[in-house]
C-alpha cells in the first residue's frame, strides 16, 4: 500500500507546534495571531484561523523552496497518489494548470487540446505561446452537453500534427463523465510525448473503486487535481501530479514558483495536508457513502414526473467510458423550464444552491459533506416543482449542430496582445476573432481568438439567437459587436 504514514500531517504539526510555542509575532500578517482584526469579522470566524495565519519562516518552511514540513506534506501526498512528484497549489486547478502547459510546451510548439477546455487551459496557452490544434469532443443531444474526447480522435489528430509537443484531456468532465483514458496515454505514448490531464473533477477517483480510472492510474504523465471541489481541502486548494520522466520536476517547480504568490496561506496549505490524510486513510468508505447517497438520490430523481437524471446507461454514447456517480446531472427539458430557472427556484424558493446551471440541466455535485436529510431536501423541493411545473409548458428543444472547427490565423498569445476593433458581428466576416464566442449548449466555443470568422458561424449564430439559444463570449452581453484583430 503506502510508504510512509498517512497519518502524519507534517505542515499542520508545525502550526500546532508554532500555536502552543506562544511565539510573539513581528511578522505579516498584520493582524498578529487576529488582535489586529476587525471584530465583527473576528467574531464571526472564531480565533484560531488566525494563530495558524502565517507567513514563511523555519519553523513552517515554505513553498518555493520547501525543506521542511512542506517538503515532507508534499511527499505524503505524491505516496498517496502514487505519483513521482507531486506539488501544492494554492492557486486553484487553475494555476496548476497554467504551469503543467508551461512546463510542456514553449512558444510556436504545438499542444493538442479539447474545444471545451476551461478558461486557465486558454490562459496556460496564452501564458506560453503554444498553438493549440482542437479536438471536437463529442456531443450528447439528450442532456445538451459535452462529454469527452474519444481516443479515435486523439489519434486522428495526432497523425495529422506528428510534431505536437503534448495532448491535453480533461477526465471527466464536470458532469462526471470519463473517457477511456488508458487507451487515450497509450496512443499519446506511442508518440513519446506527454498527457497531460485536467483532474480538476477528478482528485478522489483513486480512493474508491466504483470511479473511474483516475489519469495517475492510467499511466498520465502530469495531471492537475482541485482537491477542494471533491475532497476535504479549502477552496483554491489543489495538487499537482507528477509521474513521468516525460515531464522535467524541476521545470514544473519553477513554472509554480514563477505562478504563484510568494505569500501562500498556511491555513490553505494545512488544508491540504490534512485532506490528503482524510482521503488516504478514509477515502474508500468515504467514498462508499457519498457514491450510496448519490445513487439514492439518482434512483428518486428519475422517478420525479418531467425530471431525469443520467447514470451508467450513458456509457454505450462515444466519449462516455466510464461514470463518477458523484457528480448528478438532473435534467428538466421535459418539464418545460430551463436549468436556469431551476437553479433559481432552488436557490430563491428552497435554499438549495446548486453547483451549475445549462439550458437543459442543473449539476448537484456529490461529495463527504452529504447527509441522506440533505439529499431528502433537495427530493422534496424536485418533487414540488414538478407539481408546479409539469404538464403546463413545452420541452426544450435540441440544441443545433455547431459549424466546423475555423481556421486559426494567429496563435491565442498573437491575438491576445494585438489591438482589437469592435465591428458589428454581420460585418466581420473574413476578419480574425479578438474574442471567444461560445455556445449554450453545448458550451463549446465557435471562435476562439486568432481564428478566422466564417459566414457559417454568423448565420449559426443568428440561428440560436433566433431559437431562443444562447451565444456568449463577447464583450457586447447581446453579441451584435465582436472584437476582431487589427491587422
Ligand atoms: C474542467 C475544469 N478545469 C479547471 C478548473 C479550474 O479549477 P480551479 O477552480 O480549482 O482553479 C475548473 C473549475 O471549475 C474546471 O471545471
Amino acid at each position: 500500500m503506502y510508504k510512509l504514514d498517512q497519518n502524519e500531517t507534517p505542515l499542520f504539526d508545525a502550526l500546532m507546534e508554532y500555536v502552543n510555542r506562544e511565539t510573539i509575532p513581528f511578522h505579516v500578517p498584520g493582524h498578529k495571531k487576529g488582535i489586529g482584526m476587525d471584530e465583527e469579522f473576528k467574531n464571526f470566524i472564531g480565533i484560531n484561523p488566525f494563530k495558524i495565519d502565517v507567513t514563511v519562516f523555519k519553523l513552517v518552511d515554505s513553498l518555493h523552496h520547501p525543506t521542511g514540513p512542506i517538503k515532507k506534506a508534499q511527499e505524503l501526498a505524491a505516496d498517496a497518489y502514487g505519483a513521482d512528484a507531486t506539488f501544492f497549489s494554492i492557486h486553484g486547478t487553475s494555476g496548476a494548470i497554467q504551469a503543467m502547459i508551461m512546463s510542456v510546451v514553449k512558444s510556436g510548439d504545438k499542444i493538442i487540446i479539447p474545444r471545451n477546455v476551461h478558461k486557465s487551459i486558454t490562459a496556460g496557452i496564452i501564458l506560453s505561446g503554444a498553438k493549440p490544434v482542437y479536438m471536437q469532443p463529442e456531443l450528447d443531444k439528450t442532456v445538451g452537453i459535452a462529454h469527452g474526447v474519444t481516443p479515435e480522435t486523439v489519434e486522428e489528430t495526432l497523425k495529422a500534427h506528428p510534431d505536437a509537443k503534448a495532448v491535453l484531456i480533461i477526465n471527466p468532465t464536470y458532469y462526471g463523465v470519463a473517457t477511456d483514458i488508458k487507451k487515450i496515454a497509450d496512443i499519446v505514448h506511442s508518440y513519446d510525448i506527454p498527457l497531460i490531464v485536467d483532474e480538476a473533477h477528478g482528485p478522489h477517483l483513486g480512493f474508491n473503486e466504483k470511479l473511474p480510472m483516475s489519469a495517475i492510474e492510467a499511466g498520465a504523465d502530469i495531471c492537475a487535481q482541485s482537491t477542494h471541489k471533491i475532497i476535504g481541502a479549502l477552496t483554491q486548494c489543489s495538487l499537482l501530479q507528477v509521474c513521468s520522466k516525460r515531464v522535467d520536476t524541476h521545470r514544473v517547480k519553477q513554472q509554480l514558483n514563477l505562478l504563484q504568490t510568494t505569500s501562500p496561506s498556511y491555513i490553505l496549505m494545512a488544508s491540504l495536508d490534512c485532506a490528503r490524510r482524510q482521503i488516504a486513510l478514509h477515502g474508500r468508505e468515504l467514498l462508499d457513502n457519498t457514491i450510496e447517497l448519490a445513487n439514492y438520490a439518482r434512483e428518486e430523481i428519475n422517478k420525479i414526473p418531467g425530471f431525469h437524471c443520467f447514470g451508467r446507461e450513458i456509457l454505450d454514447k462515444p466519449g462516455a467510458f466510464a461514470l463518477d456517480p458523484t457528480k448528478i446531472t438532473i435534467t428538466c427539458r421535459e418539464l418545460g423550464i430551463t436549468g436556469y430557472d431551476l437553479d433559481m427556484i432552488l436557490s430563491n424558493k428552497y435554499h438549495i444552491q446548486m453547483e451549475l446551471s445549462d439550458l437543459y440541466n442543473v449539476l448537484a455535485v456529490g461529495s463527504f459533506g452529504d447527509t441522506k436529510e440533505s439529499i431528502n431536501a433537495l427530493l422534496n423541493a424536485l418533487r414540488e416543482i414538478s407539481g408546479d411545473y409539469y404538464g403546463k409548458g413545452e420541452a426544450k428543444s435540441d440544441f443545433i449542430d455547431i459549424p466546423a472547427i475555423p481556421r486559426q490565423e494567429l496563435n491565442p498569445r498573437e491575438a491576445f496582445n494585438s489591438d482589437k476593433v469592435s465591428l458589428p458581428l454581420k460585418q466581420s466576416i473574413g476578419e480574425v476573432s479578438g474574442e471567444f464566442l461560445m455556445a449554450y449548449p453545448p458550451g463549446i466555443p465557435i471562435l476562439c481568438p486568432g481564428e478566422v470568422i466564417t459566414k457559417e458561424i454568423i448565420e449559426y449564430v443568428q440561428r440560436l439567437k433566433d431559437t431562443g439559444l444562447y451565444v456568449q463570449g463577447t464583450e457586447d452581453p447581446e453579441v451584435n459587436y465582436i472584437k476582431v484583430v487589427n491587422l
